[in-house]
């Protein structure tokens, strides 16, 4: 199922424009009120390596608004190429670099000019040759075919209302047979009612558009990847009083998962 007519009733132009005023925000005003937590804080909570994060720019560690830990599934081997979708202020590419080596390359892609200025800003004064920032939205991607090893994401793909297109171009440019796909994601165990899913605030916050969970499951089966893990992200949470409420209502979780390339 591509969408659900819930889905597709959301003000999709109203939608974008308050994902990039809140990511927008997130770069340059970290210390901000939101309702997700942020920030190194979060990060080790999640189960990140504190050695990773003492190796990166500790300016994209402030900014970063991830819902949970995927490295353990992505397995990133030195000389693989890795492409991070809805980079963010880059912690994760960052960290994705560390594993690649620096004769690979890792590539972000983002759609909010303020992350994306604050991430290459980051690569310059770390003088950091392996990493690249670029502008463009997920959904249509400005890759070749076969053109990486692995795709990660932390947080995003429920920001877009049209998530089989993601995955349909995740799987393009994934290399068959061995390319594989790491994220983390907001889902939720019930369909949520429509004054959720069209609150555009909500759904900025990773909460109005998160994906009843079998249909997030057939959307990626469908675009030609194969599921082969998926684990809860128990510590991640909602703090705000109304995001709390939709998350315990409706079974709003974080989960990481991992597919692989058929
Ligand atoms: C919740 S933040 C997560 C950022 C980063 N992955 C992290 O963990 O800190 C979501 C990011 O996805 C970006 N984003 C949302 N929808 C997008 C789209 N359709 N195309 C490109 N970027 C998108 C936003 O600009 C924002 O930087």
């Amino acid at each position: 199922m591509e969408t659900t007519a819930l889905q597709q009733r959301v003000d999709t132009s109203d939608l974008e424009l308050k994902v990039r005023s809140m990511y927008r925000d997130v770069a340059l005003n970290p210390k901000g009120e939101y309702h997700f937590e942020m920030g190194r804080r979060l990060a080790e909570k999640l189960g990140y390596d504190k050695k990773d994060l003492d190796n990166i720019p500790p300016a994209s560690i402030e900014s970063f608004a991830g819902v949970g830990y995927f490295f353990d599934l992505a397995g990133i081997k030195e000389g693989e190429k890795v492409l991070d979708l809805g980079s963010g202020s880059g912690m994760d590419a960052f960290i994705a670099a560390l594993k690649t080596g620096r004769t690979s390359y890792v590539t972000g892609v983002d759609m909010t000019d303020e992350q994306l200025d604050k991430a290459n800003r980051l690569v310059e004064d770390f003088n950091l040759d392996n990493i690249t920032f670029v502008k463009g939205k997920i959904e249509q991607l400005d890759f070749d075919d076969a053109a990486f090893d692995v795709v990660i994401s932390n947080g995003v793909i429920n920001l877009c209302p049209e998530k089989g297109k993601v995955f349909a171009e995740i799987a393009r440019v994934l290399k068959p047979g061995g390319g594989r796909m790491a994220i983390s994601d907001i889902v939720s165990e019930r369909q949520l009612p429509g004054n959720i899913v069209c609150n555009s605030t909500l759904w900025a916050s990773c909460i109005g558009g998160a994906a009843q969970e079998n249909n997030y499951k057939t959307m990626i089966e469908n675009s030609g990847m194969q599921i082969v893990m998926i684990k809860p992200n128990s510590a991640y949470g909602f703090i705000s009083k109304s995001a709390r409420g939709a998350t315990e209502q409706y079974g709003v979780k974080s989960i990481s998962l991992l597919a692989s390339r058929v």
